[in-house]
């Protein structure tokens, strides 16, 4: 049986405000198994950054992980001092982001950046640096890798530069890579590719991904496991081919009829109405009740727990109390 690699348990990520403490993440939990991939899904505003930069311990000021534990194999990461937390940045877990060009630098060259992400994480020679700075960029699948070395990020398409940013990411040989929003940044051919890019890369490397993204069609075709958010909190987890053969939560058959229906390319485009509560106004039952057109009477006073369904599969709803 796989291993757990990482462990959420419990996790809540709070903005101390003047006043009263706002909850941006509140009590959510999952785990990712070796070599496993795991989708995570929802709106915008939902919380599936602040869960990724809670993972690397880079939840911006003036927000902080007030409840539950991060375990990477076993090892807590929320009682690490900053020194131990930058070694399990630079050899464990690695991060990409949404647009490839801020994340790069403009003054210096690729692979002069590469070559520092390299040397940065292990003890090598210049000409070993080099040597691993051309494979990291034929692993990644950049034709020439000799010419982009001396290239600078202005000179390259969005698409060239994410695969720079994700050869920097491996280049610590992560056992965990989490993706957040890697391709929305990108024209949708150059989304494709990425996105088979990431799928080959997770399947010769045997690395674990977490993959974040609005778009439930998206890791359909690549995630292994699915977590869906909603207002801080997760409403539905589970496997791929469960999710979105039968899902369970009314939020979640939204998600999937809207990505259903672009497919199917039918003249209007389902969306699910009205917008994620902020997080100062929550609402008092279910976060997702004043939405939900299956609601009940008792969704609008008390929060669904979480009911398991099988092994993996989780729901929060109260129709299946
Ligand atoms: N620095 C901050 N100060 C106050 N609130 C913040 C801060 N950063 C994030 N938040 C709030 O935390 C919530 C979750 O934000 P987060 O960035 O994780 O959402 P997301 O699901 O990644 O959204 P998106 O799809 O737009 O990237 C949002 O309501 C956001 O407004
Ligand atoms: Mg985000």
């Amino acid at each position: 049986m796989k291993k757990n690699l990482l462990e959420l348990k419990n996790v809540t990520i709070e903005f101390q405000k003047m006043k009263s403490n706002l909850k941006a993440v509140d009590g959510i939990s999952f785990t990712v198994k070796e070599g496993e991939v795991l989708g995570i899904v929802g709106e915008s505003g939902s919380g599936k950054s602040l869960t990724a930069l809670s993972i690397l311990g880079i939840v911006p000021y003036p927000g902080k992980v007030t409840k539950g534990e991060i375990l990477f194999k076993g090892r807590d990461l929320l009682n690490l001092d900053e020194k131990e937390m930058t070694k399990v940045r630079g050899n464990y877990v690695s991060m990409i982001f949404q647009d490839p060009r801020v994340s790069l630098d403009p003054v210096y060259k690729i692979g002069d950046q590469l070559i520092e992400a390299i040397q940065h994480h292990k003890k090598v020679t210049l000409r070993e640096a080099q040597e691993r700075a051309l494979k990291l960029l034929n692993l990644v699948g950049i034709p020439h890798p000799k010419r982009y070395i001396e290239a600078y990020p202005h000179e390259l398409s969005g698409g060239m530069c994410q695969r720079i940013m994700i050869a920097i990411a491996l280049s610590c040989q992560p056992e965990l890579l989490i993706a957040d929003e890697p391709t929305t940044a990108l024209d949708v051919t150059v989304q494709a590719q990425i996105l088979e890019l990431l799928k080959n890369l997770r399947q010769d490397l045997k690395m674990s991904v977490i993959l974040i993204t609005h778009d439930l069609g998206i890791i359909a075709d690549m995630a292994d496991k699915i977590v869906v958010m909603y207002a801080g909190q997760i409403v539905e987890s589970g496997y791929v081919s469960r999710i979105l053969t039968s899902p369970l939560h009314p939020y979640t058959r939204g998600l999937l009829k809207s990505v259903l229906q672009l497919e199917s390319k039918a003249n209007k485009l389902y969306t699910i109405p009205g917008n994620v509560p902020g997080l100062a106004n929550m609402p008092k039952g279910c976060r997702f009740f004043p939405r939900c057109s299956e609601s009940i009477d008792i969704c609008s006073k008390i929060q669904p727990p979480v009911y398991s369904v099988n092994d993996e599969d989780y729901v929060c709803c109260h129709k299946y109390s």
